[in-house]
C-alpha cells in the first residue's frame, strides 16, 4: 500500500454509502465520544496497552477516523499508515500534526485495500469491526490479510453493549445485523449498523484466517488480537 496524501474520492460500495456519509458529517464532533465519564478508566488502560502491543511495528490502521488511536500508536510504532474512506475524518486526523516521517494518511476503502506496496507486520482498527455487516466480514478479512505479512499481529478494538451507556439497539435485519438511530449536533438523524459480537461469534468469523486469537473484555470495550494465519498474508 503506497502512502498517498491526496484526498481524491474513493468509491464506497452501495451498502457502505450511508455509513460513510454519517461519519463524514460527524467528523468534527466525533471525538466527543471519548469524553463519556464512565469510559475513562478503560480508555486510559487501552491508550497504554495498544501502543505497547504495537511497539516497533509497521502498522496499517484501518478506518482511522480522526486519528484518536493513531496518536497513541505513533508513540511506539516504527511507522503507521492510517487509512479511512472519508477525507473529512482524515482532515481532522492530519490536524493532529503527528510526525510525517512516522505517520502517513491515505484514503482507502477497508473492503478493497491495495496490497500492492508497503509491508506491514501489524494492523489496528478501532470501532470498525462493529460496523461490518456480517455478510461482509470475509471480504474485509481478505482485503486486510492481503496487505499483511504472514504472522502479522492484528488488533481490533470495539464496544461492548452497556445498557445506559450505549445507544439502544433498534431493528435487526434478515442477516442478523443490528442498527442504532443516532443524532448529530445539526439535528440530523442516522440509522447506523452496529453489531456487538460475543467472543464465540468472533472466533467463528476468524476461523481459517487467524492463529492465536485472544479476546479480552473490559467494562465498556473488547480487544481482540490474532496473528495472520501461516500460509496467508503477502
Ligand atoms: C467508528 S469510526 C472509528 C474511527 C477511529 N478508528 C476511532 O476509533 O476513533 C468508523 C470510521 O470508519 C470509516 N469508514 C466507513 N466506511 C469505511 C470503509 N468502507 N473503509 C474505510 N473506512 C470506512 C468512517 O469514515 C469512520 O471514520
Amino acid at each position: 500500500m503506497n502512502p498517498d496524501r491526496g484526498d481524491s474520492m474513493v468509491a464506497a460500495a452501495p451498502d457502505d454509502v450511508a455509513m460513510r456519509a454519517y461519519y463524514a458529517a460527524r467528523a468534527r464532533e466525533y471525538e466527543r465520544i471519548y469524553d463519556k465519564p464512565e469510559r475513562q478508566t478503560d480508555l486510559r488502560l487501552l491508550e497504554r496497552e495498544i501502543p505497547t502491543l504495537l511497539s516497533g511495528r509497521r502498522v496499517l490502521e484501518i478506518a482511522c477516523g480522526t486519528g484518536y488511536w493513531t496518536q497513541f500508536i505513533a508513540t511506539s510504532a516504527n511507522y503507521v499508515l492510517a487509512t479511512d474512506i472519508n477525507a473529512e475524518t482524515l482532515r481532522e486526523a492530519r490536524a493532529k500534526q503527528l510526525d510525517p516521517a512516522l505517520v502517513e494518511y491515505r484514503l482507502a476503502d477497508a473492503y478493497a485495500l491495495d496490497p500492492g506496496g508497503g509491508r506491514f507486520d501489524a494492523a489496528f482498527a478501532g470501532f470498525w469491526w462493529s460496523h461490518l455487516p456480517l455478510q461482509r466480514v470475509p471480504q474485509f478479512l481478505g482485503s486486510l490479510t492481503a496487505c499483511l505479512e504472514p504472522g502479522a499481529l492484528v488488533l481490533m478494538l470495539d464496544n461492548r453493549y452497556v445498557p445506559g451507556s450505549s445507544t439502544p439497539l433498534g431493528r435487526t435485519d434478515e442477516q442478523g445485523n443490528t442498527y442504532q438511530t443516532r443524532h448529530l449536533q445539526d439535528g440530523s438523524r442516522h440509522e447506523v449498523l452496529k453489531n456487538f459480537p460475543q467472543a464465540a461469534q468472533l472466533r467463528m468469523q476468524l476461523d481459517g484466517w487467524a492463529d492465536s486469537v485472544e479476546f479480552r473484555e473490559l467494562e465498556h470495550y473488547w480487544l481482540c488480537r490474532w496473528t495472520v494465519r501461516a500460509g496467508l498474508g503477502s
